[in-house]
């Protein structure tokens, strides 16, 4: 049957084991932190503590999330944001650029992106756009695998002249895995060679219907070099968003994922965080991963300090401990005292793991050689 240890649940909830272990006294029953419960009374240590149950499979206890259950009337209304994916050089981070009129891609090395950029935007209307340039798929893929789930659109940009090309199909299969609603941009459209047809067709091998062909996927033509369609990509984004009703509660204690994460020479290690709820703040102390630490600087992406950063917001984040992965969820918590056991707890939970693995391995290497 599904159990859970006593520390495992509380690793999951961010909360400290002991506080735990005291709940379920109250609860009648005596358990230490090493052992452990059935998922029905781990449902309900979850929901004494003011926490929700999302169980991914039901045969998976492991999977409960923390996530505290905000009250209807403290929801607000919240940027989406959006993933920028698609083939190598097909223009993802040129159109990123021109949607920030900035220059990114100049500034790259050999222009290929090595990292994610989060960048936030004021679209013409006024709406507020977050966006994410992807190198690749990988770091989707494993953000995504470690359950942040952190897009809500997904732009897919599709070369006019090349049409759809290997990574495209990994992005539509991302897209579709991760039940996140996709919008085409079919880019280049500038180029003599441009044939925004074949995009169309080529993508109808793929189940992705676009408006064109009287498909629900909207499919807008544009061009990162001259600027064409760049509002209609926008509008299109925006009435997407509008659909997707994106909400969150600023007032509560900030849930975010890690973006990117670094060890910077002079100002120690720093992650780029994609706040998902609630609103992050100078002074706070959060675990992230298997690291913690206590909010010392928060900068935007403009590279301004801010003393706050709230729903769907991407800041670095400075007063880290170590240096996080990325996809790592980051909590605040109340204490230190707290902070500093449940990174504990996972490193030590880590190392166990990989003990085991390790075991593992050795025996069957045994067995291999008997
Ligand atoms: P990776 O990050 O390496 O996957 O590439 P990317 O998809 O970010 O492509 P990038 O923006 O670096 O553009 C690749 C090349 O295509 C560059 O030489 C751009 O100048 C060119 N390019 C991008 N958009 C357009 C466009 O709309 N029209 C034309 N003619 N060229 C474009
Ligand atoms: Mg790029």
């Amino acid at each position: 049957p599904e159990t859970i240890t006593v520390g495992e649940l509380a690793n999951r909830m961010a909360e400290r084991s002991a506080d735990v272990v005291k709940t379920l006294m109250k609860m009648g029953m005596m358990v230490t932190a090493n052992q452990t419960i059935d998922a029905d009374t781990a449902e309900l240590v979850i929901e004494e503590f003011g926490h929700r149950t999302v169980r991914v499979s039901d045969a998976d206890v492991e999977q409960v999330i923390d996530s505290v259950e905000d009250r209807e009337e403290d929801l607000r209304s919240r940027p989406p944001i959006i993933t920028i994916m698609g083939h190598v050089d097909h223009g993802k981070t040129s159109l990123l650029d021109r949607i920030r009129q900035a220059n990114v891609v100049s500034g790259e090395a050999g222009g290929i992106t090595q990292h994610i950029g989060a960048y936030q935007v004021r679209a013409e209307s006024g709406a507020l756009l977050s966006f994410l340039d992807t190198p690749g798929h990988a770091a989707f893929t494993s953000m995504r695998a470690r359950g942040a789930n952190v897009t809500d659109i997904v732009v897919l940009v599709v070369a006019a002249d090349d049409a759809v090309m290997p990574q495209t199909v990994e992005a539509i299969s991302h897209a579709k895995a991760a039940g996140v609603p996709m919008i085409v941009a079919i880019n280049k459209i500038d180029k003599p060679t441009a044939n925004p047809q074949k995009v169309r067709t080529d993508l109808l091998q793929h189940e992705v219907v676009v408006e064109a062909m009287s498909g629900d996927v909207q499919d807008v033509e544009v061009s990162a070099h001259t600027g064409q369609g760049i509002d209609q990509l926008l509008e299109a984004i925006a009435l997407q968003a509008e659909i997707l009703e994106l909400r969150a509660n600023p007032q509560r204690s900030a849930l975010g994922a890690v973006i990117e994460a670094k060890l910077d020479v002079g100002r120690g290690p720093v992650a780029t965080v994609l706040v998902q709820n609630g609103t992050l703040k100078q002074g706070d102390i959060f675990v992230v991963g298997e690291q913690w630490g206590k909010v010392r600087a928060l900068i935007n992406d403009k590279g301004d300090r801010v003393t706050e950063a709230g729903p769907s917001t991407p800041v670095e984040v400075l007063g880290l401990n170590g240096t996080p992965e990325a996809g790592d969820v980051l909590n605040v918590v109340e204490t230190e005292a707290q902070a500093r056991e449940i990174a504990d707890y996972r490193v030590q939970a880590a190392k166990d793991k990989r003990a085991a693995a390790g075991a593992a391995t050795t025996l069957q290497e045994l067995m291999a050689k008997a």
